[in-house]
């Protein structure tokens, strides 16, 4: 095991209608002047927006709206939000939506207390010295955000999409009322499996010895997650399903599947190319590159993925082949993203081959324009890079 530091202060509030205590809950976390965020329409037609409002007003709450957020959050609206909590006073913001939503209120958090511009946090140019105090209630399972110290946020100029972390973006508190999560499209539904499960996988796959426990964890999260994910593709009312997923979306993600280990982390950078360039949802993204990545790296430790074949999809060792048990693992990790309805190639994920200046144009930016390689269990030069894509079209 290696060292590791364990920081997760998140309050999770967690059941049917949490929501309606928002109020008081931030009250008791001091904010006094709220900056309520919130993405294109679903909160309004669920009638969330109005609960969230309706407690802040119960509790004397003063704020101010901004909604807007769009899938691959955008830096203008970050920057529009900045401007608006400046004028307002705004002391605390309260995301209500998924995991854009949320990393949009955390750019906004950054970039108030900051007098530059808040992309320089995402170019690694500057550290932050404080932030806004944020909260979330989660609408969707997928990104983790909800308890995550990371914010994901898209620059339409050059369409460059990167993620910053910072202790200073922990959520205060987060409201999970599974409930919430019914009205989800199934194909939302589906985005959200992959990248819970790619969390864990993200972390589970890299170098690091003996790790049992934190191993254990990771592979209870994926059985959990893909079990009820099958239940929640059928019946997406089943209040079981929907709570075992938002559960498992930030356990995979608040580090705790990851401690102890190095992390590797190349498919999440594969695909936040995918997801800046071709606007898709993450988590299809995810599912598209996974099974490329896997079949290019696997040989670096075959009998991590005959663990995790065993473990977590209950294979059969092959002990005089153990590589094909290895290879089975991902087969059948990319059959069941195809029976949730994921795409498993870049093809069906944006609904064409893309070319060879596209994947050289991807690959220039998943290096940071040649300034950094990704990955952990492989360290993936440009050329190897390259080399997945292609084997991903
Ligand atoms: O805009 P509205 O109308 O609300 O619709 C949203 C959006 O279109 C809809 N939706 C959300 N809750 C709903 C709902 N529709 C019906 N009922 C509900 N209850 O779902 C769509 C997708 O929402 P989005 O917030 O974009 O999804 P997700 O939570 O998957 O977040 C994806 C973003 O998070 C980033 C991704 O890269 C992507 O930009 N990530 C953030 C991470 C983090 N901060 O730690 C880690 C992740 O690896 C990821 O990179
Ligand atoms: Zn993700």
């Amino acid at each position: 095991m290696n060292n590791f530091e364990f920081y997760s202060p998140t309050k999770v509030i967690f059941g049917k209608n949490v929501e309606n205590n928002v109020g008081a809950e931030v009250k008791a976390w001091g904010g006094t002047k709220v900056l309520v965020h919130f993405g294109g329409s679903s909160a309004k037609t669920s009638g969330l927006l109005e609960t969230a409002e309706a407690s802040l007003r119960a509790a004397g709450i003063d704020y101010v709206l901004l909604g807007g957020v769009v899938p691959n959050p955008r830096l203008a609206l970050v920057n529009e939000g900045i401007a608006l909590c400046r004028s307002e006073g705004v002391d605390f913001i309260l995301a209500v939506g998924g995991g854009s939503v949320i990393d949009s209120a955390k750019a906004i958090a950054l970039g108030v207390k900051y007098d530059g511009d808040v992309w320089d946090f995402y170019d690694g140019l500057a550290e932050p010295k404080a932030a806004l105090p944020t909260a979330n209630i989660l609408t969707l399972a997928a990104a983790g955000s909800e308890t995550s110290e990371h914010t994901v946020i898209t620059n339409e100029n050059g369409w460059i999409k990167k993620g910053y972390g910072h202790t200073l973006c922990r959520p205060k508190f987060t409201m999970m009322n599974p409930e919430l999560t019914y009205t989800l499209p199934a194909y939302q539904t589906a985005c959200g499996i992959v990248d819970i499960m790619m969390h864990t996988l993200d972390r589970y796959f890299s170098p690091g010895g003996c790790n049992e426990m934190t191993d254990r964890i990771a592979e209870d999260v994926l059985k959990t997650v893909i079990q009820f994910g099958r239940i929640a593709m059928k019946n997406p009312v089943s209040y079981d399903a929907r709570s075992e997923i938002m559960w498992a979306g930030s356990l995979s993600h608040n580090d705790l599947t990851g401690l102890g280990r190095a992390g590797d982390w190349a498919p999440h950078q594969l695909e936040h190319e995918l997801s800046g360039y071709f606007d898709v949802a993450h988590g299809a993204g995810l599912a598209a590159v996974w099974g490329a990545w896997a079949r290019y790296v696997y040989k670096a430790d075959i009998m991590r993925f005959v663990r995790y074949g065993m473990n977590v999809w209950g294979l059969p060792m092959n002990y005089e082949n153990p590589e094909e048990t290895a290879l089975e693992a991902i087969r059948v990790t990319e059959e069941y993203f195809t029976s949730i309805g994921m795409p498993i190639t870049i093809t069906e994920l944006v609904g064409k081959e893309i070319s060879d200046e596209v994947i050289a144009e991807l690959t220039e930016k998943c290096t940071f324009f040649g300034t950094r390689t990704i990955g952990g269990l492989v360290i993936l030069d440009k050329a190897e890079i390259a080399d997945i894509y292609k084997a991903a079209r």
